[in-house]
């Protein structure tokens, strides 16, 4: 887990007090380091581009900030899209559309054919998809999604790969999907497959990758195709503890090259990773706005809940949490992090030892830019929380925070009931 730096007990985040940035853009409010999230890319990148031409494939679920998504456009990224949305969304970021792979799941038509007609890249996850892709039109290259028989993941929710999911064609017909395209025109260019998210062990992309190099050769030899690219999804895991282990990027990355380039002739590898090159870019300052001794329990009252970072209640996903303005301070008590949402669930960390807390201090929680933003909400009718960027001492806002009319923005009172 990264550490921050420590200014005379004030937490320093991308060379400004995280106080300050909390003073002045009010909170909640995400801030990310500029060039924490450019070395992320880089890193990634590097490790496999040292072997192989590589193309990281940003899967800009976890974060789709225009600010940081031009960004790592700067960086020559790729994306790794899953609806119309995030294809556009990418585009007015100034993405080029060949550099935008869209990858849906359960595909409508009308989605199909805007996809179609942004010019991006195709990955399709299922037959059903193919044929009525085939329809609107087959003068495109396409990949496919297979379902590779290996799953992994930090919780069930977020696992994709094991026999029998809702994603990618099943094994056991990806050739004769593979025959279909050939015949219905279409050109073939690479093999898809996504295992999970957030895992910390390298086994499961070791399984895919020869999962993927068999079925290239397959392909090869059944359908008479030599593909370009082999994509092995995302899911490369951060340490969100302390003391969790950081991925070795330059193992990964050597391991999987060596086998791709020993059992296949395949040109390049992607891979996309979202929480890799996000999560630890961002941090959610927070305030503490209520502390409560329940007698059994401490609370820390805050003022996000669920609707502003939901993984906590969603995953019992773990976040750090330190007290800003108390950063030299040691653990005194053991606390309850909570939010404002009127449900039970509604925390942000467990049985956290801090130092004392008080009504008016700032609480950092790590982590924050994978996922985090991106799965807001506003339940309770509470406005979505402002997100901002510094760039060594220099603070910029890059979304404005939500204000109430934005809560009814869309919603229609028909006449009759305000008669
Ligand atoms: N590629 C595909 C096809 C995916 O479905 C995903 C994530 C990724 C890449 C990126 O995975 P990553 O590198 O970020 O692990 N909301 C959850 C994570 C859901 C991930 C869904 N798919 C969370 O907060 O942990």
């Amino acid at each position: 887990m990264r550490d921050y730096e420590n200014d005379n007990g004030t937490m320093m985040f991308g060379g400004m007090s995280a106080v300050d940035i909390a003073d002045r853009f009010g909170t909640p409010v995400y801030v990310t380091d500029e060039q924490i999230l450019r070395q992320n890319y880089r890193n990634i990148y590097g490790a496999f581009a040292q072997y192989m031409p590589t193309e990281i494939h940003y899967a800009c679920k976890a974060n789709t900030n225009l600010a940081i998504l031009s960004i790592l456009n700067q960086e020559g990224s790729h994306i790794d899209a899953v609806s119309i949305g995030e294809v556009l969304t990418c585009l007015k970021a100034g993405f080029p559309a060949e550099r935008i792979m869209y990858t849906g799941v359960n595909v409508s038509n009308s989605e199909l054919e805007q996809v179609v007609a942004t010019g991006c890249r195709i990955n399709v996850d299922s037959q059903s998809e193919l044929e009525r892709l085939a329809k609107i039109t087959t003068d495109i290259p396409i990949s496919f999604r297979i379902t590779p028989g290996v799953s992994s993941g930090h919780s069930a929710k977020v696992m994709t790969g094991g026999k029998g999911a809702k994603f990618g064609i099943p094994m056991d017909k990806v050739i004769e999907t593979y025959a279909r395209a050939k015949d219905l025109g279409f050109e073939l260019k690479g093999i898809h497959a996504h295992t999970g998210s957030g895992g910390l062990t390298v086994e499961p992309f070791m399984d895919v990758v020869d999962v993927l190099c068999e079925t290239v050769n397959d392909i090869k030899s059944e359908v008479g195709v030599q593909l370009e690219f082999l994509d092995f999804g995302g899911g490369v895991g951060v340490p969100y503890k302390p003391q969790d282990p950081e991925a070795d990027l330059n193992e990964l990355a050597m391991v999987i090259t060596d086998t791709i380039k020993d059992e296949t002739d395949i040109k390049t590898v992607a891979l996309e990773p979202g929480r890799y090159v996000v999560c630890d870019s961002t941090i959610l300052l927070t305030r503490c706005v209520d502390v409560k001794d329940a007698g059994i329990k401490k609370y820390i009252g805050v003022d996000a809940g669920f609707n502003t970072l939901i993984r906590p209640a969603f995953y019992d996903s773990y976040h750090y949490v330190a007290i800003a303005n108390k950063f030299n301070k040691a653990g005194v008590a053991k606390y309850e992090i909570v939010g404002p949402i009127c449900e039970t669930g509604d925390y942000i960390a467990h049985d956290r030892a801090l130092p004392e807390a008080e009504e008016g201090d700032v609480i950092a929680v790590y982590c924050g830019g994978a996922y985090g933003f991106a799965m807001s909400s506003n339940y309770n009718s509470r406005p979505r929380c402002a997100e901002v960027l510094v760039n060594q001492g220099e603070a910029e806002l890059i979304r404005e925070k939500e204000d109430i009319e934005d809560l009814w923005r869309h919603q229609i009172i028909p006449a009759r009931l305000s008669e």
